[in-house]
């Protein structure tokens, strides 16, 4: 409702100024025209209104050309806008005319012969390092017409939780600084998504960054006297690209702890098996050492690929530790006492048959004069060995233990693997 009061104010202010104020030109080209216009330039340094009341109204929209990175300091993300094609317009009363007397519809000349609008975007954090572009265009209806590219570093709240699989959403915000909003009102020129498909279409660096979308949004203050600088705030999102990052960080470690859970199939009365695990605890470091520059600088959240990579360390240095403990129960099982009763019950017959390792059942007795031979032999081999027997039993309660634990191990690694991947699916679909 304003919108319409105001644009048939002003529509009712172009007429009145276009009959006093529409400059003559003697003859039908540019250079009369550009002498014509040539009252006009004096007048650069004041708002292009004939009365201080009227409002000038900025139309403006812009085309992203690519996105170099992020660079990360303590405080701040720093995000990097490549090529951003910037197009804005408005009108000026004091530049009109009539194209068929001056032969033209429009004109180019440099920009320092006019007014210019003091559009700020707020979250810059660096001067324009982009070419200038020294000329603008007039329009005969008084409309001024100016595009710039821009190539600056704009700060971003970054929000690496998810990394690698995040995306960030960073805004712009274009405002006057020292304009209020009675004075000059800046309003969208494009449809959001017509912005962000002719984004796509020029995006040209094939960068860590891909676009997801921009969307814009006029900043509403409630303050009727319009003393205010008027806003308006794009908001781009844009997504890592995630495929580098799982090839280098996140399979190798996959493949190491998958390394671990099959060195589960080393004997374990052997040193072999803690020896490799070793070996891989060790080569597991110096990958996380080398890849150290690949992860992004944390701020007050831990993203969860580092907490996914003190879980794969975890999990070797556990499963290291149970080695070394079963490798000590199978070697030195010579040297224990027999097995207690309890550990013999919960190990060897409920645990043994959790895990599919029954307790082996003496022999049944044979009959006749060889099973009575077969007996007394037994009986003593059975007295010279007492502490065989024993032994043979702690080394059943290790390999018990220790495919208990394997089994515990895989289940672990599961229910981990599986709630980080929920939880970055998750933060990945907000
Ligand atoms: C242009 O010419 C018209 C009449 O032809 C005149 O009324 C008007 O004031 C002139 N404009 C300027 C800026 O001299
Ligand atoms: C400027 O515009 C205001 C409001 O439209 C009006 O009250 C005032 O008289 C105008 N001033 C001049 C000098 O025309
Ligand atoms: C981006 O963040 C702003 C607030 O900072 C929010 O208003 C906007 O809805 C967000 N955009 C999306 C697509 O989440």
């Amino acid at each position: 409702k304003l919108n319409i009061l105001l644009s048939g104010i002003s529509n009712l202010l172009c007429y009145k100024i276009s009959l006093s104020f529409k400059v003559n030109c003697s003859k039908p080209d540019q250079p009369s025209l550009l002498a014509a216009l040539s009252p006009v330039f004096d007048l650069m340094a004041i708002r292009p209104v004939m009365n201080q009341t009227t409002h000038t109204t900025i139309t403006m929209y812009f085309t992203l050309y690519g996105i170099l990175g992020v660079v990360c300091s303590v405080h701040f993300a720093y995000y990097y806008h490549h090529s951003f094609l910037f197009l804005q317009w408005w009108t000026s009363e004091f530049s009109r005319w009539d194209p068929v007397q001056c032969g033209t519809n429009n004109i180019s000349i440099p920009k320092e012969k006019i007014w210019l609008p003091d559009i700020v975007i707020n979250e810059f954090m660096e001067e324009n390092k982009a070419p200038s572009i020294p000329y603008m265009y007039l329009f005969s209806d008084g409309r001024v017409h100016e595009a710039l590219p821009l190539r600056v570093v704009s700060s971003c709240n970054l929000d690496i939780y998810a990394f690698p699989f995040d995306i960030q959403n960073c805004s712009l915000t274009f405002n006057s600084y020292i304009y209020y909003a009675i004075e000059l009102k800046i309003i969208l020129g494009r449809d959001a998504e017509l912005m962000t498909v002719f984004s796509k279409d020029v995006m040209t660096t094939m960068g860590e960054w891909t676009l997801v979308d921009i969307t814009a949004q006029k900043i509403e203050i409630n303050d009727k006297s319009g003393l205010y600088p008027d806003m308006l705030a794009f908001y781009i999102r844009v997504q890592r690209r995630s495929i580098m990052y799982v090839v280098t960080l996140l399979l190798p470690s996959c493949f190491l702890i998958t390394l671990d859970l099959f060195s589960f199939l080393l004997p374990p009365e052997s040193t072999d098996r803690s020896s490799f695990k070793m070996t891989i605890i060790f080569g597991y470091t110096v990958f996380l050492l080398m890849m150290n520059d690949l992860l992004p600088i944390t701020g007050n959240t831990i993203p969860l690929i580092n907490v996914f990579f003190s879980l794969c360390l975890v999990l070797m240095v556990a499963s290291l530790l149970e080695t070394i403990f079963i490798t000590n129960i199978l070697i030195n099982s010579s040297d224990f006492s027999p097995v207690p009763r309890w550990i013999r019950i919960l190990v060897l017959n409920v645990l043994g048959c959790l895990v599919c390792m029954p307790r082996r059942r003496e022999k049944p007795e044979g009959s006749g004069t060889e099973a009575a031979v077969a007996k007394a032999i037994r009986r003593e081999v059975e007295q010279q060995h007492k502490g065989k027997q024993s032994s043979e039993e702690w080394i059943q309660v290790g390999l018990i233990i220790d495919r208990l634990l394997f089994g515990l191990y895989i289940v672990f690694i599961s229910v981990s693997f599986i709630t980080i991947i929920i939880l970055w699916i998750n933060s990945c679909s907000q």
